[in-house]
C-alpha cells in the first residue's frame, strides 16, 4: 500500500492491491444504512478492499478514523463529513501524506479546495427549494397564514444548513408562510418524534411539518398520531430522502410529498477511485440526479424501490 502520488508517476496499481478507507457519518437513518450497504457492495463488486468506520455522528471519531487511514497508508480516503467545518487540519495531514481525499454526500466548508479531489453528492439547496415549491403550490389558493414546523437535520451538517436555506428562499416569497418553530432532530426517528411532541404542545395549530429527512418525518407521524391527530391531513408533512419507509408512509397518505436524495453513491465512488489510480483527474463536483414523489407516484414506485 502507500498513498504515493495518486498513481500518476508510479503508474496504476492492480485493482486488487488498492485500499480505500471510508469514514462514514453513522447509522442515524434509513438513508445512511442504504448508503453504507451500497458503498460496501460496490467496492466488493469492484474487487477493491474497503476499510470502513462508523463515526456515530461524532466529528472527533471521524477525524480519528481519517488519521488512522493516513497512518495505514491507504490509497484513497473517502468520507461523508458529519458537519461542515473543522476539517482543514486533518485534511492537510492527508495532503502531506499524498493521500487523495474524496468527499461523498456532504461538503466541507473550507477555503482551500485543494484539500479534496472530488465531491460527489446531492445539491441540498435544490432539495430544500423543491420542498418549498411544493408547499407554495399546495397553498396557492389560500390567503390564510400557513404555520410551519421545521425539523432540522444535525446541527452544522451541510444537508441541514442547505435544506433550511433552499426552503426558506422559496417560501420567503410570500409572507403568509411562517416557520413558527425550528429545531434539530439529528436526522433520527427518535429525534423527530421527541421534537414534534414538544413543539406540537406549543404550536397546536400548526399546518405543516417540513422534516429534513424521512426518518424525522416518520418520528413526527408517531407524535402526531399520539396527539390524536391525522398525519397528512390535520398536519401535512414534507420530507427529503425517499427511502422505503418514507415512501410507504407517503403511499399511505401520512406524508404528503418527498424530495428524493439518492444514497446510491457507491458505483460513482468506485469510478472516482479508479480514475485517481489511473492518474486521471476526476471532476471536482459530481451532482447526484434525483426526483420528487407525490402520494400517487409513491404508490407506483414502491414495488421497485430497492432501499
Ligand atoms: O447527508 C444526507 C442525509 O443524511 C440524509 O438526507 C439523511 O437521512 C442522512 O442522515
Amino acid at each position: 500500500s502507500g498513498g504515493g502520488d495518486a498513481g500518476a508517476a508510479a503508474g496504476p496499481k492492480p485493482t486488487d492491491e488498492l485500499v480505500v478507507g471510508f469514514a462514514q457519518v453513522g447509522a442515524e437513518s434509513g438513508w445512511r444504512t442504504a448508503n453504507t450497504t451500497d458503498i460496501q457492495n460496490s467496492f466488493k463488486d469492484a474487487g477493491i478492499e474497503l476499510k470502513f468506520s462508523d463515526a456515530q455522528q461524532k466529528q472527533e471519531n471521524q477525524i480519528k478514523a481519517i488519521r488512522s487511514y493516513i497512518q495505514q497508508g491507504v490509497d484513497v480516503i473517502a468520507f461523508s463529513p458529519v458537519v461542515e467545518t473543522g476539517w482543514d487540519a486533518v485534511l492537510n495531514e492527508a495532503k502531506a501524506a499524498n493521500i487523495p481525499v474524496v468527499l461523498t454526500d456532504r461538503a466541507v466548508d473550507s477555503q482551500d479546495d485543494s484539500l479534496y479531489v472530488s465531491f460527489l453528492g446531492s445539491d441540498f439547496i435544490e432539495e430544500g427549494k423543491k420542498a418549498g415549491q411544493w408547499v407554495v403550490d399546495e397553498y396557492a389558493d389560500s390567503t390564510d397564514p400557513v404555520k410551519i414546523i421545521q425539523l432540522e437535520g444535525t446541527t452544522g451538517a451541510a444537508p441541514a444548513i442547505d435544506r433550511a436555506e433552499g426552503f426558506a428562499d422559496v417560501i420567503g416569497a410570500d409572507d403568509k408562510f411562517e416557520i413558527v418553530a425550528s429545531q434539530t432532530g439529528d436526522f433520527t426517528r427518535a429525534g423527530g418524534k421527541q421534537v414534534t411532541e414538544a413543539l406540537l404542545k406549543a404550536n397546536p395549530d400548526v399546518d405543516l411539518i417540513y422534516a429534513h429527512n424521512d426518518d424525522m418525518g416518520l418520528g413526527a407521524i408517531e407524535a402526531i398520531e399520539a396527539a390524536g391527530l391525522v398525519p397528512g391531513e390535520d398536519i401535512k408533512i414534507v420530507t427529503v430522502d425517499a427511502v422505503k419507509d418514507g415512501m410507504q408512509a407517503l403511499a399511505d397518505g401520512k406524508i404528503n410529498f418527498i424530495v428524493e436524495c439518492s444514497p446510491l453513491l457507491g458505483k460513482q465512488l468506485v469510478d472516482i477511485v479508479n480514475q485517481i489510480n489511473e492518474g486521471e483527474t476526476p471532476e471536482k463536483r459530481i451532482i447526484t440526479e434525483e426526483t420528487t414523489f407525490t402520494q400517487e407516484q409513491a404508490v407506483e414506485a414502491l414495488p421497485d424501490r430497492q432501499y
